[in-house]
């Protein structure tokens, strides 16, 4: 069922190890005998983020990279973790290190998961199908949002065929019509997605200024396929509380929801106390801190300093996980270091998919985990849960 513009995915992946190793130490030195260094060759996040900017049109980087409003939260995600400073231990037994860490029962090769991203083909022609099995190659967990550009069961059998995937699980908007919910969650059970997303900070989108000014809009070919057409009303005229809202999601579809279906329900969008107090009490099986990458409400703080409080009602009943501005293996190593159990990572894949297709988010990935690694190894950390609150600057 793929599109036309769908060749064939497997191949040419880089393989543990491959691709980005000339990160540390003498044997990647040419004056040692390695190969001389490409310049132009992607070697940070940040790397891949500017060549995608050079390629992609600017209307779909307008949509893509732009957040809400003045992108005052935007901002702040990135520069909250930046303000964190470590703080290392020397001399460490760091023999037997590894990243691995459990989440819902099941052991991770590491705490990197991609985030939800809707209409992922702006950035490539194979989107979602791409990222998804890079992420599954490279062992992250794969998060599908609800509006994907590819079929969700065209993106699972990706995953699941891939032995050293981590879990894939289906970000749900509930729809205006719990019909149309059930339809989608009987279809990511039966792809064999493995827990649903449920964002709860988006009840509208928020106002994208810098979208609107570019003029964005949808091109011919990119939909949101896994949704049925949209309700006649969802184009009315009016404002948002006499129409969209009336039916907006409540604390009672998610109780609602969990009588639908097996499948373990983690709550995105949660950054208040109280909304963790509640989303466990309604039997969230993991509370994921977002701001949904500030693209929704505009001056909320950055994730890295609300993601304490919640980790202080979860109290280990319940994983945390956090996004938002994660860019560095330091940022992945703050984020533990605050309680987070893993992070999500949003547009630096899309920066690999607009660079590369899947090799690009394979190589995205690849330079976070080595990142990781080797904060973990300079802070005298072998293993993520030796990764604590001591290892930052008070
Ligand atoms: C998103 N995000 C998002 N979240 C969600 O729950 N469902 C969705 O469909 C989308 N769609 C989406 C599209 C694009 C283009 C972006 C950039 C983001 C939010 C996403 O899951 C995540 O919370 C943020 O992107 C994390 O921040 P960073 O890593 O992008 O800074
Ligand atoms: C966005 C919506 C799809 O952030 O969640 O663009």
């Amino acid at each position: 069922m793929r599109g036309p513009h769908a060749p064939p995915l497997r191949g040419s992946l880089p393989q543990d190890g491959e691709g980005t190793r000339s990160v540390p130490g003498p044997g990647a030195d040419p004056a040692w005998g390695g190969p001389a260094p490409d310049h132009r060759a992607p070697s940070t996040l940040a790397d891949h983020e500017q060549k995608a900017r050079e390629l992609l049109d600017p209307t779909a980087w307008a949509y893509l990279f732009g957040g809400a409003a003045d992108e005052i939260t935007l901002r702040a995600n990135q520069q909250a973790w930046q303000d964190l400073h470590l703080r290392p231990r020397v001399l460490q037994d760091l023999s037997e290190g590894h990243t691995r860490v459990n989440l819902l029962g099941r052991t991770l090769a590491h705490p990197i998961l991609v985030a939800p991203m809707a209409y992922q083909r702006l950035a490539h022609p194979q989107g979602e199908a791409a990222s998804a099995l890079a992420a599954a190659v490279l062992g992250a967990g794969y998060v599908l949002s609800t509006q994907a550009s590819v079929l969700l069961e065209d993106v699972a059998p990706l995953v699941l065929g891939e032995p050293a995937r981590g879990p894939l699980w289906f970000q749900l908007y509930l729809q205006s019509e719990r019909d149309r919910t059930l339809g989608l969650v009987r279809r990511a059970e039966a792809a064999g997605f493995e827990a649903l997303v449920l964002t709860v900070d988006a009840p509208v989108q928020g106002p994208r200024d810098r979208e609107r000014r570019s003029g964005f809009v949808l091109p011919p070919g990119i939909a949101a396929v896994n949704l049925p057409p949209p309700h006649p009303a969802a184009g009315a005229r009016g404002s948002l509380f006499d129409n969209l809202l009336r039916t907006s999601p409540t604390w009672d579809d998610l109780a609602w929801l969990r009588s639908q279906t097996n499948l373990p329900i983690l709550l995105k969008g949660i950054t208040h106390p109280d909304d963790a107090r509640l989303g466990i009490e309604h039997g969230a099986a993991g509370l994921i801190v977002s701001n949904h990458g500030g693209r929704t409400l505009d001056t909320m703080p950055a994730t890295a300093t609300l993601l304490p409080d919640v980790v202080a009602v979860a109290n280990g009943k319940v994983p945390v996980l956090v996004d938002g501005g994660i860019r560095r293996g330091t940022d992945v190593f703050k984020a533990l270091a605050l309680g987070a159990t893993a992070v999500m990572l949003g547009r630096p894949v899309l920066h690999g998919l607009a660079t590369g297709g899947a090799n690009g988010v394979a190589h995205v990935l690849r330079l976070l985990i080595d990142e990781l690694e080797i904060a973990m190894a300079l802070c005298g950390c072998s293993s993520p849960d030796q990764i604590a609150e001591r290892h930052l600057h008070a």
